[in-house]
């Protein structure tokens, strides 16, 4: 039998433990990447300020690995405006996945100030930081976002268009800032642009929920669920667990594959009527019936109409091999949101 790329790496942490530091770590994806890692038995410091992410996501990684690898994670309540707090998290550091930033479009919308502080302002400071502190790596979450008004399908990362929100701004002027901190300073660093992942713990509340876990939830409690536009605009839906392998590569990967950014995404697509359709019949599986059509309105300002990663430059330079397609993602994340809603309805 062959090793992955991925196995390896996971092997060699396990042998060779190090300290990781995750911003937004009590977010979605944050709060994926500190479970993985405790359970490979890493020490792990946590930075968060509570804006987006829970408490309670916290102590679900609690409730799944051990106490000895529970007490290898060090949270820092604190907030990446302050650079202070930045560099506390990065002291004695050897990677740093930087997650911690306003996610959504409409959010940056409707406030383009607090979107800016954080997502630029913070990230400069983290830079800073993490470039003192003179850590191995710096991996960051960057975002499909970047690629704006660019016709091409699927989207290949060095072509880009001009931005179609205040969030999709930030993004890139992380990506620009990253540029810089290697050129001037010669830190390198890694950009993820992420495709819409989804997977358990991305919360389905509030106005800025993600369409997975705001459908699901609305499908669980008997609500309308909404379609902006006709539903035939597409995305590249990713399974969390191949966003966590692709940290994980991008953490350890050498010199080379660094000052780059990378897609990660499965390289599919999927419209917004077929994920309607898959996750009514996943939930049926999973003892939901949702009987109720779909309600259309109107597109949604600042969205993209279509997403699809072109994933070879990934593939090549980090070996990254998406494990889950998005029905085999929606298959095992549509359980944890049944138990999940079932228990605060
Ligand atoms: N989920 C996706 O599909 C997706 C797609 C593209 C990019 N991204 C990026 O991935 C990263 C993680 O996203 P997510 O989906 O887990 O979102 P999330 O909202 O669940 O997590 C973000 C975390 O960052 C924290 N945070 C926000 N502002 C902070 C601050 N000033 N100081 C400290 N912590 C702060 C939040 O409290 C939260 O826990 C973000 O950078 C986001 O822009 C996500």
């Amino acid at each position: 039998m062959t090793t992955t790329t991925y196995e390896s790496v996971k092997e060699q942490l396990v042998n060779e433990p190090k300290t990781w530091l995750i911003t937004g770590v009590a977010g979605f994806i944050g709060s994926n990447l500190l479970e993985t890692l405790l359970l490979l038995d890493q020490k792990v410091v946590g930075l968060d300020n509570f804006a987006t992410g829970f408490q309670h996501n916290l102590d679900e990684v609690q409730s799944v690995v051990s106490q000895d690898q529970w007490v290898r994670f060090n949270f820092i309540e604190g907030d990446i405006r302050k650079l202070e707090d930045c560099q506390a998290a990065c002291k004695n550091v050897d990677y740093v996945l930087h997650q911690a930033a306003l996610g959504s479009v409409p959010r940056s919308i409707a406030d383009p100030i607090a979107t800016n502080e954080t997502n630029i302002s913070g990230f400069l400071n983290m830079l800073v930081a993490a470039r003192d502190a003179q850590v191995t790596s710096f991996t960051y979450a960057a975002s499909s976002s970047t690629y704006g008004d660019h016709p091409a399908l699927p989207k290949v990362e060095d072509a880009i268009g001009n931005p179609l929100s205040p969030y999709a701004v930030t993004k890139y002027v992380n990506e620009l800032y990253a540029d810089v901190f290697a050129r001037t300073y010669g830190f390198k660093t890694i950009g993820l642009r992420y495709f819409n992942i989804f997977g358990k713990r991305q919360t389905p509340d509030g106005a800025y929920a993600a369409v997975i876990p705001k459908w699901t939830a609305a499908m669980i409690t008997g609500d309308e669920v909404f379609i902006n536009g006709d539903g035939d605009t597409s995305r590249d839906f990713n399974f969390i667990e191949n966003a966590v392998q692709a940290n994980m590569l991008a953490a350890t990967a050498n010199d080379e594959a660094k000052n780059e950014v990378y897609n990660v995404a499965v390289g599919g697509r999927t419209t917004l009527n077929t994920l309607f359709t898959a996750l009514q019949e996943n939930l049926a599986v999973n003892g939901v019936e949702y009987t109720q059509d779909a309600v259309y309105r109107d597109f949604r300002e600042g969205d993209v109409r279509h997403s699809q990663a072109d994933i070879s430059k990934i593939q090549n330079a980090l070996n990254y091999e998406p494990q889950f397609d998005i029905i085999e993602g929606i298959e095992k994340a549509m359980p944890w949101y049944v138990t999940f809603l079932q228990k605060s309805l």
